[in-house]
């Protein structure tokens, strides 16, 4: 539920109100880092350490790419994604870190991958952006190297819909990500996802929770606290025109949500992401 291209000064056009732009980057930044360290905890488990190349589908900026390399420090790294403005920032990141051995391309993966093929596809966060999984499941089978490995990471709707027993927190919950089913997006993927790739052919499919705390005082459950609400109030316009509820409802969601969350002492919940992980 992040936004990318996220920040600016806050106010009506802005995509949160936590904070000035300056809080709000370093909110993603250590979204970032949170996921960047599931990463590193998990990879050789999930793909082995015998990964020579390696696919980043949806990659975004590249940062998570990155950490991969980081990993396999001499893996061929290619990441595509559709969005042209992140592909520039990522191939300037590669060219400020001096990255070699790096390759970033605009595409849709819904129509074709770079050819590889890879010891590792990696799609986070992706998945659920997208209708056409089998498409892009059997894309990647084609492209996987023997023996290599699909890692999917997403939002588990159940997950976040649950994360705080708080019935503003659930209502609004609800009313995103109906939103996202109406627009296209497909919030409950997770779920479908294994029964998929082994249609698709792929073996040995698990199922992994990433968990993290939300609200407190910690650096994680703050964060994770203000990415959630704040992709609810960037999203506030749309859910309010695809759903009928008058904009200012969602925004008094919005807000009995951060106010109790911020009163309550310490966690308020915990928030769950999943990785499924195939062959
Ligand atoms: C939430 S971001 C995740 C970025 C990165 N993978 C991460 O986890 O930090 C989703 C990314 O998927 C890209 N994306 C969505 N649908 C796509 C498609 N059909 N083809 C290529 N990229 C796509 C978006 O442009 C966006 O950069």
């Amino acid at each position: 539920m992040t936004e990318p291209h996220g920040g600016g000064n806050p106010g009506p056009d802005s995509p949160y109100i936590f904070g000035d732009a300056e809080t709000d980057r370093y909110r993603l930044e250590t979204q970032t880092r949170l996921f960047s360290d599931y990463i590193r905890q998990n990879a050789y488990r999930f793909a082995g350490d015998n990964v020579n190349s390696i696919l980043d589908l949806g990659c975004g900026e590249g940062q998570l790419g990155f950490v991969l390399r980081e990993i396999y420090p001499h893996a061929r790294l290619v990441g595509v994604d559709k969005d042209e403005k992140a592909i520039a920032v990522a191939r300037s990141k590669a060219e400020a870190l001096g990255v070699a051995n790096v390759e970033f391309v605009i595409g849709n993966i819904e129509e074709a991958l770079p050819p590889g093929p890879f010891d590792l596809v990696y799609a986070s966060v992706v998945m659920i952006h997208t209708r056409a999984h089998q498409r892009i499941a059997e894309l990647v089978k084609a492209n996987l190297a023997p023996g290599g490995h699909f890692w999917i990471k997403d939002l588990d709707a159940a997950g976040v819909i649950n994360a705080y027993d708080n019935p503003s927190y659930k209502k609004v919950a609800g009313i995103w990500f109906e939103t996202l089913a109406r627009v296209g997006a497909h919030p409950y993927v997770a779920d479908e996802l294994p029964a998929l790739l082994q249609t698709v052919g792929f073996e040995d499919i698990k199922r992994e929770d990433e968990i993290y705390p939300l609200g407190g005082n910690s650096e994680a459950g703050l964060a994770m606290l203000a990415i959630t609400m704040g992709a609810v109030y960037n999203g506030r316009a749309l859910m309010s025109k695809v759903m009928g509820v008058p904009e200012r409802d969602i925004v008094k969601l919005y807000l009995d949500v951060i106010n109790s969350a911020t009163l309550a002492e310490g966690e308020i919940g915990a928030e769950k992401m999943v990785n499924i992980i195939a062959r």
